[in-house]
Formats: structure tokens, C-alpha cells, sequence
């Protein structure tokens, strides 16, 4: 069966970022580095992996800095030009012109408003979900050495269309800070969501399998999220919207191989600041040394 491809990616990115104040008084929290890339960076590189063109960001006000990001950069290019230097590094950063699309979240009423205000762009096509926070590293050995999560979803996607979701397993004392699934039956990577419930208190959790921020969806989620009331924390839930679609159209988790670090919080950056050094090949190394080093 062929199913419509992934083109579109959308990346909410309007909030304020408050746990890592105050460096994101100014600067935005997707442009804060692990090493020399910004966090945003990973997830448009991860995007671009699995095939997608167009970046839909949803930013609200003081975020212009993740749209400059992604432009060219006409003076910092003619003074390195000038001076002999290797212009590849800005590679990553460069885009056909049409393919970064911004729009504003004008008010903070939740993840799933920060998808609806995309809705026009998005259009009818299934698209793709980042949470940027979420950074997802592709396992570094086996077969599919380095495959990103997206790509492996829309890999998964090819066999069986509708809607997917990444999901990892956390010990059972965090799932009231997650989206949860109800896992139906399993096969490989692939398992059937059955429902889905956005931060339960853990008595009431249907599994320890959480929703790690990677979605490939139907539009009819936008209809959905239309008009759609608040869940928990008086937000206006994507979890909630997709909940309704299943047994309406088909819903299935697809398990990460590859690493996950929460970098929306201090340790978890700090983690994969360390984790991320420790494997580059231009300064692991020292990196290690430093670590013993310091840890004496
Ligand atoms: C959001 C989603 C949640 C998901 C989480 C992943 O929650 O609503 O379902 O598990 O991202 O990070 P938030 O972290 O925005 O509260």
C-alpha cells in the first residue's frame, strides 16, 4: 500500500523556557548548544534525514533568533570568504528559500493549540511532529548504525500509514509527567496504541511506555483539535485530539532504537552535553581525560 510521503514537519517552539533562566532570557532555549550545535539544529537534521522539506516552526514573541538561525548569514559568509575560512560548517543551517515557514502561538494554551495554529500550512497531508526538547540520538552500532528516530518512523510508516507516535519506557515513578499509551499487541518495533492518556497519576497509568516527541499524523487532527476543550493542566492537549482518533483511523507506537535525552531540563542537557563530547571524534579523547580529571 503507498501512503502520502512525510513533507511537512512541524516544531513548536513558542515557549518561554523558564527552567534554564536566565540564559533564555534573551536567547531562545532551541538555540542553547550540546557542544557546537543547537538543539533545534539536531531536530531539522533529524527531519531532513527522513526525507522532510518543509519546517513549520510555531514561535511566539523574542523566538525570531531560531528563524535567523535558519537564513542566511550575509556578512558573517563575506568576512569568512574574505579570510579563507570553510564555509561547510554553516551547511546545516541552510535552506531552499520557502522551506522555513514560521507561525506565531500568540497566547500559551498548550501543545495541541501550538499544532492547530500551524493547521493552514500544514494543509491536508500528514505531517510530521518535533518537540525539540526531545533529542533522539540513532544507536551507534548494528545494522541501521545512526538511523534517527524520525526515519525510522517513516520507514514504519511506509508499511502501515495513519498515525505513529515514538515511544520509550521510563520507570513507573515519572509517566505522570508524560503523554501514556495503552499498548495493544506488538510486532518488532511496532505497537498498536489501543489509548492514550496525557499525564495520569501513576495508579491510573495504562503502561510506563511514554509518547518521546516524534508524531507522524493525519490531518484530521487538526479538525480534531478544533473547538477541543483543556485537559490536564488546563491545556489544550495534542494527546487528547489523537486519543479520539484511534479506532477511527489506524494508531500504532513505534519503540526508538537509539538513545533519548530530556533536554528540557538541566540534567538531561547537561547529560547530553557530556554524552555527545565523549563521542566526537575531534575532541573525545580530551573530553574523557578532562571527565577523570575532574572527577579525581
Ligand atoms: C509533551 C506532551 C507529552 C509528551 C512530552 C514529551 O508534554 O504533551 O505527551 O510525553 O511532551 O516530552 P510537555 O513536556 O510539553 O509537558
Amino acid at each position: 500500500m503507498s501512503h502520502k510521503p512525510i513533507r511537512k514537519a512541524v516544531f513548536p517552539v513558542a515557549g518561554l523556557g523558564t527552567r534554564f533562566l536566565p540564559a533564555t532570557k534573551a536567547i531562545p532555549k532551541e538555540l542553547l548548544p550540546i557542544v557546537d550545535r543547537p538543539l533545534i539544529q539536531y531536530a531539522v537534521d533529524e527531519a531532513r534525514e527522513a526525507g522532510i522539506e518543509q519546517m513549520i516552526f510555531v514561535t511566539g514573541r523574542g523566538k525570531t533568533a531560531i528563524v535567523e538561525h535558519f537564513d542566511v548569514a550575509y556578512e558573517l559568509e563575506d568576512t569568512m570568504s574574505e579570510r579563507g575560512k570553510d564555509l561547510g560548517v554553516l551547511d546545516s543551517s541552510r535552506f531552499t528559500p520557502g522551506d522555513i515557514i514560521t507561525v506565531r502561538q500568540q497566547v500559551p494554551l498548550g501543545l495541541g493549540h501550538a499544532i492547530w495554529c500551524a493547521r493552514a500550512i500544514v494543509g491536508n497531508e500528514p505531517f510530521a511532529i518535533f518537540l525539540p526538547d526531545e533529542l533522539m540520538i540513532g544507536d551507534t552500532s548494528g545494522s541501521g548504525a545512526g538511523t534517527g528516530c524520525m526515519k525510522q518512523m517513516v520507514d514504519a510508516y511506509a508499511d502501515v500509514g495513519g498515525n505513529l507516535i515514538s515511544v520509550l519506557e521510563v520507570p513507573e515513578d515519572e509517566v505522570s509527567s508524560y503523554g501514556v499509551i495503552d499498548p495493544g499487541k506488538t510486532k518488532g518495533a511496532l505497537t498498536e496504541v489501543k489509548g492514550l492518556v496525557e499525564k495520569p497519576p501513576i495508579a491510573q497509568a495504562p503502561s510506563n511506555k511514554i509518547i518521546s516527541g516524534r508524531y507522524i499524523l493525519q490531518p484530521e487532527v487538526m479538525r480534531t483539535l478544533e473547538g477541543q476543550g483543556k485537559g490536564a493542566g488546563g491545556e489544550i492537549q495534542l494527546t487528547d485530539a489523537m486519543a479520539k482518533m484511534i479506532g477511527t483511523q489506524p494508531f500504532h507506537a513505534v519503540t526508538f532504537a537509539g538513545r533519548r535525552f530530556d533536554c528540557g531540563n538541566k540534567l538531561g542537557f547537561v547529560e547530553a552535553t557530556l554524552a555527545l563530547a565523549l563521542e566526537r571524534e575531534d575532541m573525545g579523547a580530551e573530553v574523557r581525560a578532562m571527565a577523570q580529571r575532574l572527577l579525581g
